[in-house]
């Protein structure tokens, strides 16, 4: 088993990122939604869902992270053959999906008064409350934190939302389709880590 890429197939820390990352945001989602659905907002719960939410979202910042620069500096494996119009699709919605992933989590930080737990363990005070908030945003850009969340507020909640819920639907749906019906090793690659054979 190969822990980097090959020509061919991801390696055991690209599966893992792409797995830890995807498992992130689907658990952030069923977090919120589940609170506004189903929970009374003043419950023990409805809290604990809205501060793991926070810490999730925090911490998956650091995996992004790692991630982009496994994109960056790894060698990447060929595309799986398929129409030119389904490269420059995976590729566009790949990328969107890059940007949605540092747009979401900061701007749930920068946009909330709360603190969160890196890693569930180290507090991370609220933005409203470091000294970068007080340098830039109050010194240099001149703005209260209520006039600043405001669009931070719209990124993260209408169009973040439902840009990353469209796409995923796209994203994951494209990746079900290759393997039943075209059934090529599209998603098989993103399961299953490159032979130690291949180079
Ligand atoms: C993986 C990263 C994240 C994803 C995918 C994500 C996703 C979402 C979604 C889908 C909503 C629901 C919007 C709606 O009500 O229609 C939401 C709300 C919210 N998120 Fe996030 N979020 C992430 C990170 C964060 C972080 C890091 C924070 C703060 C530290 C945060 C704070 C909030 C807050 C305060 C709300 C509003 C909750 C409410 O309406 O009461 N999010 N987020
Ligand atoms: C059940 C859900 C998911 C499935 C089945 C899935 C499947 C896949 C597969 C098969 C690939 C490889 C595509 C290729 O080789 O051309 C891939 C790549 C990728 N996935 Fe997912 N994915 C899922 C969720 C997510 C989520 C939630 C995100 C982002 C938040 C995401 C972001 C990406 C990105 C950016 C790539 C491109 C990798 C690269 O070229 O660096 N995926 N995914």
């Amino acid at each position: 088993m190969k822990f980097r890429n090959t020509q061919s197939g991801y390696g055991l820390i690209a599966i893992s990122l792409h797995w830890i990352v995807a498992a992130a945001f689907i658990a952030n989602y069923i977090l919120i939604f589940s609170r506004e659905w189903f929970l009374d907002n003043k419950s023990d719960l409805a809290r604990t869902f809205i501060s793991t939410h926070f810490a999730i979202g925090i911490t998956v910042l650091v995996f992004v992270g790692l991630r982009i620069f496994w994109r960056l500096f790894e060698k990447q494996p060929d595309d799986v053959p398929a129409p030119k119009y389904q490269h420059l699709a995976a590729h566009s919605v790949h990328f969107l999906l890059y940007a949605f992933m540092i747009i979401m989590p900061l701007t749930g930080y920068l946009g909330t008064g709360g603190p969160s737990k890196l890693f569930f363990l180290i507090e991370v005070p609220a933005f409203k409350n470091t000294a970068i908030f007080a340098t830039v945003v109050e010194g240099w850009m001149g703005m209260n934190f209520e006039t600043f969340e405001k669009p931070m507020d719209f990124i993260h909640k209408k169009i973040g939302t439902y840009a990353v819920l469209f796409l995923f639907v796209l994203h994951a749906g494209a990746a079900i389709y290759h393997h039943f019906v075209y059934k090529d090793r599209v998603l098989k690659r993103m399961i299953v880590p490159a032979k130690d054979h291949e180079s």
